[in-house]
């Protein structure tokens, strides 16, 4: 079915919005860690869509669960039940702490939408009608619907959609005396990523996602974490937010590695925060449908089976570990199999990045002088070691 790469081109500028600045290749299959392009030319794979295809391309289990489901029932319209989505509803819940509820949507950004939904609607209950305000971070990334843009702290990415909906503030992250003064009583929840994925792989000092779930306690607000990219073994444990002490956020959202590819997003909320919502207050065609679901039960059961996460975060050792090695890396950061190398004497991470491809590796410049590096998190070692010499040679090659 798939064309030559010019003709791919062609068809796609002729009839797709041209929203995405794309890169010069087209992948038609992919397999494990390896992507092949529409020369059948093959590359390993160390981004994963962007932390989406956290067990590898076309994982046999995946596909095959989705084909049987594809044969029995692929949709049906969530005035009904259907036999899927309450089961993994009960498998999120009870890897999140088993006191919750969750709402199934088809990406980042409406798990996102639904979570801020939800905000309002319990503070409002709660605080009155002027505890609606959300608090996020600079740097951040939540998605690009309105009202996620407006939360997302990039005022590049928010200019040209003016007006975007009021209510939504930044404040510096990994800043807790920057927080508490943004914390009036309007502010019914705070909203961060336990580490900042598209900002560039920001990682907060210990202490801080404490120090946040204290004065969320102390204000009343709710606590959101966006665990759309963390989420689910990525950085080494089920959820980023287990790296902190002690530390339980009320909602929660996830998508990406969720349905391995299959378009799925989750907002889970602790029980008493969830009943803010009555029957009607929100929806979704294709929320939570057999086809996506089964998909995502099946995706939890290989992350179970195989300890996803603690391979996660042993790859993520070797591979940062290998990286501080490379001349040319100034440092790694990160956690898990969510990483960045910073390269030194500000060299161009785009420029090394395009080497990078021609050499058969894709990789992102997730900053103008840093690589991210997010790999499948069944990654062996030896493309691990791999990779880390694709890099060494484009440095080399792309100099200082
Ligand atoms: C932390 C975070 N939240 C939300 C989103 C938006 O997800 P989606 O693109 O599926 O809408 C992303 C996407 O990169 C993300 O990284």
């Amino acid at each position: 079915m798939s064309g030559s790469f010019d003709a791919i081109v062609k068809l796609d500028a002729e009839h797709v919005m041209g929203t995405y600045p794309r890169l010069p290749v087209a992948f038609v299959r992919g397999e494990g860690t390896r992507l092949y392009d529409s020369d059948g030319r093959a590359y390993l794979d160390f981004l994963s869509g962007l932390a989406v295809v956290s067990l590898g391309h076309a994982h046999p289990a995946v596909a095959d669960a989705v084909a049987d489901q594809a044969r029995t029932l692929t949709h049906v319209s969530n005035l009904y039940y259907n036999d899927i989505q309450p089961q993994l509803a009960e498998r999120l819940d009870s890897l999140l702490g088993g006191d919750g509820r969750v709402f199934f949507a088809n990406s980042g950004a409406e798990a996102n939408e639904c979570a801020i939904k939800l905000a309002r609607r319990h503070g409002q209950t709660h605080g009155g009608p002027e505890r609606h305000h959300i608090l996020s971070a600079y740097g951040s990334f939540h998605g690009r619907t309105l009202t996620t843009l407006a939360a997302t702290g990039q005022p590049q990415k928010q200019e040209r959609f003016q007006p975007l909906p009021s209510g939504f503030r930044q404040v510096s992250f990994a800043d807790l005396d920057a927080l508490a003064g943004a914390m009036d009583e309007r502010v019914c929840a705070v909203m961060l990523e336990p580490v900042q994925g598209e900002g560039g792989v920001n990682v907060p000092p210990p202490g801080y996602l404490e120090g946040v779930r204290r004065l969320c306690d102390e204000r009343e607000a709710l606590l959101i974490l966006d665990e759309v990219q963390t989420g689910l073994g990525r950085t080494g444990k089920w959820f980023g937010y287990q790296h902190a002490d002690d530390v339980r956020p009320e909602v929660v959202t996830l998508a990406k590695a969720l349905g391995n590819g299959m378009p799925i997003g989750a907002c889970w909320a602790r029980a008493d925060v969830a009943a803010a919502f009555a029957p009607g207050d929100h929806a979704t065609t294709f929320g939570g449908q057999p086809l996506a679901a089964r998909a995502a039960l099946t995706v939890l059961d290989v992350m179970e089976a195989e300890d996803v996460p603690g391979r996660a975060a042993r790859a993520g050792t070797r591979l940062t570990t290998a990286l501080e090695a490379v001349p040319g890396v100034a440092a790694v950061r990160g956690a898990g199999l969510l990483l960045a190398a910073e390269l030194a004497d500000g060299r161009d991470a785009k420029a090394v990045e395009a080497v990078c491809r021609d050499r058969g590796l894709i990789v992102n410049a997730v900053t103008p002088t840093a690589l991210r590096l997010a790999p499948p998190l069944l990654v062996g070692d030896d493309e691990i070691d791999e990779a880390v010499a694709i890099i060494a040679a484009a440095l080399a090659e792309a100099g200082g």
